[in-house]
């Protein structure tokens, strides 16, 4: 039988891990964040749209602000982003710029969160994303239109002390990250027809 290998790929996509230990006293300088909100600017989208909208908190700056956002996570989520120097939420704005729905605007805002994480990837910090979080709370507390749509909040950081999460997460932290296997989910031809590999 013939062995396919494997195609290694770009260390920034391996690299990218969504990461809990945080480090409280590190904060993110205006032009860091301004780098990762450079990547989010630059993703791909239907139309050119650039549907996606970004909220960021900064404690530093407006602890006030950051924690009414903080107080939107789930509690699982509140016991490791309580370090974070950073909070964001990602947000689709589901009408195009003829006033009509934009089918694709979920899809792109998640595109330009991904380019957020690498470019975090690529300075060496953290930025991790949660869907654990009440969005219902999150629009209402920053009084955003219906028209909005909150996808993911977002931890951005920089790595910090495992030792200080609690032993569950430490566990979580070190555990082996994986996949489902290629041929479960990639096709040749037609549904449900798997690529080998
Ligand atoms: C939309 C979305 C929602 C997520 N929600 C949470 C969350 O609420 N809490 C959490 O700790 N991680 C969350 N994650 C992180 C995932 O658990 C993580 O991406 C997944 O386990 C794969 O690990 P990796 O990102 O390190 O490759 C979320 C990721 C995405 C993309």
């Amino acid at each position: 039988m013939m062995t396919i290998s494997i195609p290694a790929v770009h260390s920034i996509i391996n690299e990218r891990i969504s990461k809990r230990a945080l480090d409280p006293d590190r904060p993110v300088t205006p032009e860091t964040l301004l780098s990762l909100i450079e990547a989010a600017r630059w993703a791909p989208s239907c139309n050119n749209e650039q549907p996606w909208r970004f909220i960021f908190w900064d404690k530093n700056k407006d602890q006030s602000n950051w924690h009414k956002a903080f107080s939107c996570l789930a509690e699982g989520n509140q016991i490791w982003v309580q370090h974070a120097p950073v909070l964001a939420v990602s947000l689709a704005y589901q009408l195009n710029k003829k006033g009509l729905p934009n089918y694709w605007a979920q899809y792109d805002t998640g595109a330009a969160a991904l380019n957020l994480c690498l470019q975090a990837t690529a300075l060496e910090m953290i930025a991790h994303q949660m869907g654990g979080f009440d969005p219902k709370q999150l629009m209402e507390a920053f009084s955003l239109p219906e028209t909005i749509t909150p996808m993911s909040m977002i931890a951005i950081g920089y790595p910090g002390d495992t030792q200080r999460l609690p032993e569950k997460l430490q566990i979580r932290e070190m555990a082996q990250r994986e996949r489902r296997p290629v041929n479960e989910l990639f096709f040749e031809s037609s549904w449900n027809h798997p690529i080998k590999n």
